[in-house]
């Protein structure tokens, strides 16, 4: 069996709305929701029921390519216009992930080009199916040069889900895992749960589990020991933005993990398309780190596990300074060192 046929995708663009896998209901539920509009599409990123930042970079496309459809102007600079005010509303959803503002930004140029509204309209509807396209080639590469990195046995510890439902397909971090299975390639997969919001308990143990992918589950706070007795011998994890000196923004716990890496002279790959660079940036010091609801810290579900009023710190992301990183996997082959020559060569 194909991937396809093991894992639905996570956006899928069907003509006059977007239909989307609710990621909050996984893994009891696989169920889809229809969203004809983009106060849907913004509400759908900012509670992560669409979440993991190339597939909120396609979301949002879409999202804004069907705003622009309800349009009822033909006056192509009121059009533009608009669309600039649904493309800042969009850039509310969530702050971290530069895959959204590098969706929408590419949408806001390509209807730029047009020369009549129609034409537009059109267009940006094709841009967001591209960027789409785009990324599941995207990941399969990524795959590619990230398993050239394994040997056959190895066991690899992640965090989070970087995985197929988290782009348009395949993944980044995860999917040197899914070549590997369509390649009889063995490979053991340690997912860490990832609190608060448990997407590597919720959505990489269920994803990797239901494409046949070897994947033992653990908590956060077992990935020391796990290191240590599993021989563990790489971790790989996805990102939200990547700076002009490789500083990398992602999941929350990501950072720990590379300390640990060092500690025990393994080593941290990272893996990302380039649209998850922002070359705006020097240095991850610039990232704004998106802080969410307390809810997801003193509740487990509905399930109150805290003092009610507690204070709570619930920062969704963190920044791995470039030197705890062994190497960056990205769709043009792998970099390893010099990150603030080679990233900026990447884009030539
Ligand atoms: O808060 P999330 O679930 O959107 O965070 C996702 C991550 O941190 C992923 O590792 C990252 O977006 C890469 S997804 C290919």
């Amino acid at each position: 069996m194909t991937l396809s046929t093991l894992l639905p995708l996570s956006v899928e663009w069907k003509d006059n709305y977007i239909k989307l896998l609710n990621q909050q209901k996984l893994p009891q539920e696989t169920v889809f929701l229809d969203l004809f509009t983009i106060e849907e599409v913004h509400d759908a990123i900012s509670s992560l029921k669409v979440r993991g930042a190339p597939a909120i970079g396609i979301t949002a496309a879409y999202g804004l390519a069907l705003a622009a459809r309800s349009y009822e102007t033909e006056n192509v600079s009121d059009f533009l216009q608009r669309l600039k005010k649904d493309r800042d509303y969009l850039a509310t959803s969530r702050p971290t992930a530069v895959n959204l503002f590098w969706a929408i930004d590419r949408l806001l140029r390509t209807a730029t080009n047009a020369s009549t509204v129609n034409e537009a309209k059109t267009d940006l509807i094709h841009e967001a199916i591209q960027i789409q396209l785009e990324d599941e080639a995207t990941c399969r590469q990524i795959g590619e040069h990230a398993l050239s990195l394994f040997q056959k046995n190895d066991s690899i510890l992640t965090i989070c889900n970087a995985g197929s439902i988290a782009t348009a397909k395949y993944g980044t971090a995860l999917a040197p895992f899914h070549l590997a299975k369509e390649q009889d390639f063995p490979l053991k997969v340690f997912a860490s749960e990832t609190r608060p919001v448990l997407q590597g308990a919720r959505l990489t143990a269920w994803e990797l589990q239901k494409a046949g992918v070897d994947v033992t589950l653990i908590t956060d706070n077992m990935a020391a020991h796990t290191i240590q007795t599993k021989k563990i011998d790489a971790i790989i994890v996805g990102a939200d933005r990547i700076t002009a000196n490789g500083d990398t923004a992602n999941k929350i716990g990501t950072y720990g993990l590379a300390i640990l890496a060092k500690a025990f002279q393994i080593p941290f790959y990272v893996a990302a398309p380039l649209s998850t660079f922002d070359l705006t940036k020097e240095t991850g010091s610039e990232i704004e780190i998106e802080e969410r609801n307390s809810h997801e810290v003193t509740h487990i579900g509905d399930y109150l596990i805290a003092p009610a009023d507690i204070a709570v710190f619930n920062p969704a992301f963190d920044v791995t300074p470039n030197d705890l990183i062994t190497a960056i996997i990205t769709e043009q082959g792998i970099i390893t060192e010099n990150y603030k020559e080679a990233i900026p060569s990447l884009f030539e």
